[in-house]
């Protein structure tokens, strides 16, 4: 079973083939950081025009690194939500168009269920014509399993009783992780986007030499980063230079314009300091749900998933809680399949095979809590 997947659903235009829902055939990923750096944020109406002159060659690019054609293909997938309305249209539509053409079923994916589905994904790409061995013994995660979906939109803690199977133990009350990291690398002068550039900036700096808050709520799994968020604008206040001159006043878009500060801002402690409360949080929790729940995995998922702080964290909350050995088994995405991809589309198309159809009406849902999504039967089209 192959599957060309699309994903559009915020500033990556990415195709992939995946086969058998595990095993990666061609994963193609371009970036639009560049158009959106100079905003110090994502730029939706900038971000649907970029995917516009992407998709095509994406999709072309990820067919023809696999040494397949549209023949070979036997289903599409494409998220529809949740994401920016007009960026997922363009991947729908492409979907759709590529699907009708070809008189291939289409399958909408919910991104979120995408980044969860990663952790299924064998983290290798298969070279063209190579003959896979689909037995061979690279077990998933090991269920129930805890997930921490940490991404630029969500935070949750999330038990995965199987594939399509959820309960939902806690979520961001405010900011998102991947956003906290967003905005505190805006306040530190860092740019955009966030996340790699604070995990950069912490390198060598002193996570202890400022005080920075947890929001611990008690006797919740939710989060809230926007205490933590404020804190830093306070510290960082008085560094504070003037603002630059905007650009001129016909440009496109408002531009983003920050404020200059001044050279000797600590920004390696600050930045250490910063993402440890972040991932101290996270952390903290997600263990916390998997001894609460009997978990026989832990899970990440979502691009902050990619932060080697969280990484280490998580493992010494594991060695903390489990100090004699026994703890759940933890189940890391590759890095590349961490950040937006489509293959994690095509890995969770693949459980949802039954809601294909030849109709080609998907619609984007631009909102769509994974809360939402109809619950696959126990094991349902996992491998
Ligand atoms: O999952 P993703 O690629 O897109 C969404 O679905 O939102 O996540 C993007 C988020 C951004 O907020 C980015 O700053 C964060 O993931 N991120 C990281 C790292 N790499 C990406 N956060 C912390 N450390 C990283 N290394
Ligand atoms: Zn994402």
């Amino acid at each position: 079973m192959k599957i060309l997947a699309i994903e559009t659903s915020c500033d990556e235009t990415a195709a992939a083939v995946v086969e058998d829902g595990r095993w990666v055939r061609s994963s193609v990923v371009a970036s639009q950081i560049a158009l959106h750096q100079r905003y110090g944020g994502v730029v939706p109406e900038l971000a649907a025009r970029g995917h516009v002159t992407a998709i095509t060659p994406v999709i072309r690019t990820a067919l023809s690194d696999a040494g397949l054609t549209m023949r070979d293909i036997d289903t599409v997938a494409v998220t529809t939500g949740p994401g920016l309305a007009g960026a997922l249209l363009v991947g729908v539509n492409a979907a759709k168009g590529l699907a009708a053409a070809a008189g291939r079923p289409l399958v909408g994916v919910n991104h979120l269920e995408g980044h969860i589905a990663a952790n299924w994904l064998v983290p290798e790409v298969i070279p063209p014509g190579t003959a896979f061995d689909a037995t061979r013994d690279v077990p998933p995660p090991a269920l129930p399993a805890i997930c921490l979906l940490v991404s630029g939109g969500h935070s949750e803690i999330i038990l995965v009783e199987a594939p399509g199977r959820y309960r939902h133990l806690g979520r961001t009350r405010d900011d998102a992780a991947g956003e906290a990291f967003d905005k505190g690398a805006r306040l530190l002068g860092l740019g955009y986007p966030g996340g790699p550039l604070i995990q950069l900036a912490a390198a060598g700096g002193d996570p202890a030499r400022f005080d920075l808050p947890r929001a611990w709520l008690p006797d919740s799994h939710d989060f809230s980063f926007s205490g933590l968020k404020t804190a830093l604008l306070r510290l960082i206040e008085p560094y504070r230079l003037p603002a630059e001159p905007g650009p001129p006043d016909d440009a496109p878009f408002p531009a983003h314009r920050p404020r200059r500060l001044r050279d000797d801002l600590p920004v390696s402690d600050l930045a250490a300091g910063y993402q440890a409360a972040v991932v101290d949080v996270l952390a903290v929790k997600a263990v916390a749900a998997a001894r609460e729940t009997g978990a026989r995995s832990l899970v990440l998922a979502g691009g902050v998933a990619a932060n080697a702080a969280l990484r280490q964290r998580l493992d010494d909350e594991l060695a903390a809680v489990w100090p004699g050995g026994g703890a759940p088994a933890v189940h890391y995405p590759a890095l590349w399949l961490c950040t937006d991809n489509a293959a994690m589309i095509g890995a969770a198309a693949s459980w949802r095979l039954g809601g294909a159809t030849r109709e080609w009406t998907d619609d984007v849902r631009p909102r769509w809590p994974l809360a939402e999504l109809l619950p696959l039967e126990t094991g349902v089209g996992s491998p």
